[in-house]
């Protein structure tokens, strides 16, 4: 009995911090005047269609990283190595994802 409670109990806690981490790298519509302080008139269509991509094109080699790691200049930075390893020249798709990021960065 007591180890049966033990593994519900582990598998709520384990939902519970992936519902976390993706809540972290999703936008929130109600956060769209922070988003634009940092990316100028950006939309929230702009925010969510960015953080889609983001997910498909930079997830292949490792962990997505949360774009709270990062200011705007540490994003920068990164993007000039990431985009080519990740094979994106599309500049519109590279375009979202960095606003994406700028828009959720520390
Ligand atoms: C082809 C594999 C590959 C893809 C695709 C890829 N990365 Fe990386 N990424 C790496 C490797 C390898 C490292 C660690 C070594 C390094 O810094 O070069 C890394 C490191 C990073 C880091 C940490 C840098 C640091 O200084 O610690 C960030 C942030 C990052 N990637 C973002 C991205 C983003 C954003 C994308 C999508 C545009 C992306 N990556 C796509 C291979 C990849």
């Amino acid at each position: 009995m007591r180890f049966k409670k033990k593994i519900i109990i582990g598998m709520i806690c384990l939902a519970a911090a992936a519902c976390g981490s993706t809540a972290r790298l999703f936008p929130d519509e109600k956060n769209l005047p922070a988003y634009q302080k940092k990316v100028p008139r950006i939309t929230y269509g702009q925010v969510k269609e960015g953080a889609v991509l983001y997910s498909k094109t930079c997830s292949g080699c490792h962990k997505l990283h949360d774009p709270k790691e990062y200011t705007i200049d540490g994003w920068n930075k990164n993007l000039t190595e990431m985009f080519p390893k990740a094979h994106l020249d599309d500049k519109q798709k590279q375009d979202l994802i960095r606003n994406y990021l700028f828009a959720l960065s520390k």
